[in-house]
């Protein structure tokens, strides 16, 4: 291998050959068209719809109305460059119910998603379930329900079984530690439910249903298409001694997904109150969680800085960590934040990297997202500069270089998010997209970070700084497309 410079200098820095670059969304996030072609309900259906949930009341009715915009989404794709597109599928638009009659028009719309991203040479990447419960299944329960688990498997065998290898990589679940958390004991999420011994045994059934559907998929195409999983997992960061013990344990209860996939048990340094009962864990339950996985996807974005702290005494930029009386979160000096409130420390990725490397040595790992949320907006000129972005992702994909070079084995990096788009309990007002989307007309223009992304993916290494020759062609692509 070609490696350039080994210091995070400027210098050219190449990725592997066969590197995959990509961009990711999920269907929720962007698709809209909410109430076409007999989609059913889902529990962002009705989380959205319920006052005070969302930020400003906003919903994922129109979204991006990629459901619409289908041709116009994949040229934007072909204008990158990029070798794959994470997309996800709605269950209910496949399976309004949740279980037995299919929508044959809801599987059509994913059919021609799929053979246009191969019409252009683009690897289609799906997740299976990123989020969009049917409501039906919430009303027999959700995730806290063991059947959940069955349905969702045979939901992924039916899609398995329409797509087939026309996708060329499988996503079992997106995230299922926010699925679980924010959606059944925070309640910040879908379907907003506050229990502890909800949250507990929805994060059973998770796995339980990643395991199944792993099962599924190769059952449906044996042996031929990749099957994972994508998980969020943050670096816990102790300030001082003293915090080092409530860091191990917060660090624990961040890999409640992890160590199941990958070595069959829960962590025993977590709090019991998360853990699922003994009695919910079948005796074949870890087994079929843990069953070899062909690649593990990462989703990053921030590591958490902790020391202990006075909760009714906070300090600037501190935060009580829940479950961990006396610990605070906070934000150490010289790191800055990103408007989700994110810190932002790439070396975050790179220990994530390693740590995931010697856990699970030589499995594949994709990076399924990482990105940033900016304060874009579009100039007079019409463009919009989104330098703070693009340091983001100069500092990341520098951090990805890092680990390849130092033995990690990195296959290919998806940013979050193709275009602005829903992001949940937070609405339109926080842009992660790679194109801007101005969403009373739904206009895509190219951010300057597009520009910079797209030179990358293209040249298969990381180089200082965004080049006219790339923003100027993005930019008459764009112009084209609008003709
Ligand atoms: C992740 C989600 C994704 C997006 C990013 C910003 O947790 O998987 O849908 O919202 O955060």
């Amino acid at each position: 291998m070609n490696w350039i410079a080994g210091d995070g200098s400027p210098s050219l820095r190449r990725f592997p050959a066969g590197f995959l670059w990509g961009a990711s969304t999920s269907s929720y996030q962007v698709e809209g068209a909410v109430h076409e072609d007999g989609r059913g309900v889902s529990i962002w259906d009705t989380f959205t719809h319920t006052p005070g949930k969302v930020n400003r009341g906003d919903t994922g009715d129109i979204a991006c109305d990629s459901y619409h915009r289908l041709d116009e989404d994949l040229e934007l794709l072909s204008e990158l460059g990029v070798g794959a597109y994470r997309f996800s599928v709605a269950w209910p638009r496949v399976q309004p119910d949740g279980a037995g009659e299919i929508n044959q028009r809801g599987l059509d719309y994913y059919r021609s998603l799929v053979a246009g991203l191969r019409g252009r040479g683009i690897v289609p990447v799906a997740t299976v379930y990123h989020w969009e419960l049917p409501q039906a299944l919430e009303d027999r329960g959700g995730w806290p329900n063991r059947d959940t688990a069955r349905r969702f498997a045979e939901y992924a065998e039916l899609l398995a079984g329409a797509l087939g290898d026309e996708v060329g990589m499988w996503i079992t679940i997106n995230e299922p530690l926010q699925a679980a958390h924010q959606g059944y004991r925070t309640g910040t999420h879908a379907p907003g439910k506050t229990d502890l011994g909800l949250a507990a045994a929805a994060t059973h059934h998770l796995l339980l249903g990643h395991g199944l559907a792993v099962e599924a998929i190769r059952g449906a195409l044996p042996g031929r298409v990749p099957v994972g999983i994508a998980i969020d997992v943050h670096p816990v960061r102790a300030a001082s001694e003293d915090a080092a013990p409530a860091a191990a344990s917060m660090y624990a209860e961040d890999r409640i997904f992890l160590e199941p996939v990958l070595h069959a048990s829960y962590p025993t340094a977590a709090r019991a109150e998360l853990l699922p009962d003994a009695d919910l864990i079948g005796p074949d339950d870890m087994a079929c969680i843990a069953a070899p996985i062909d690649f593990l996807g990462l989703n990053y974005y921030r590591p958490y800085y902790v020391r202990l702290g006075d909760w009714d005494d906070l300090r600037f930029s501190e935060k009580p960590v829940p479950g961990h009386p006396g610990v605070v979160s906070y934000v150490p000096p010289g790191l800055s934040q990103t408007p989700m409130g994110w810190i932002i420390e790439p070396d975050g990725l790179y220990d994530t990297l390693q740590a995931l490397d010697r856990e699970a040595p030589r499995l594949p790992i994709y990076i399924t997202e990482n990105g940033c949320a900016a304060e874009d907006y579009l100039t007079p000129e019409g463009t919009v500069n989104d330098d703070d972005r693009i340091a983001y992702l100069e500092g990341h994909l520098d951090a990805a270089w890092r680990a390849i070079r130092d033995g990690v084995n990195l296959a290919g990096y998806f940013h979050w998010a193709l275009m602005d788009n829903f992001e949940w309990a937070r609405g339109y007002q926080r842009r992660f997209g790679l194109y801007y989307v101005e969403f009373g007309t739904q206009r895509r223009v190219p951010k300057r970070s597009a520009a910079f992304y797209s030179k990358v993916a293209r040249t298969n290494a990381l180089s200082a700084g965004v080049d006219e020759i790339h923003e100027d062609a993005l930019a008459a692509a764009t112009a084209l497309r609008a003709s």
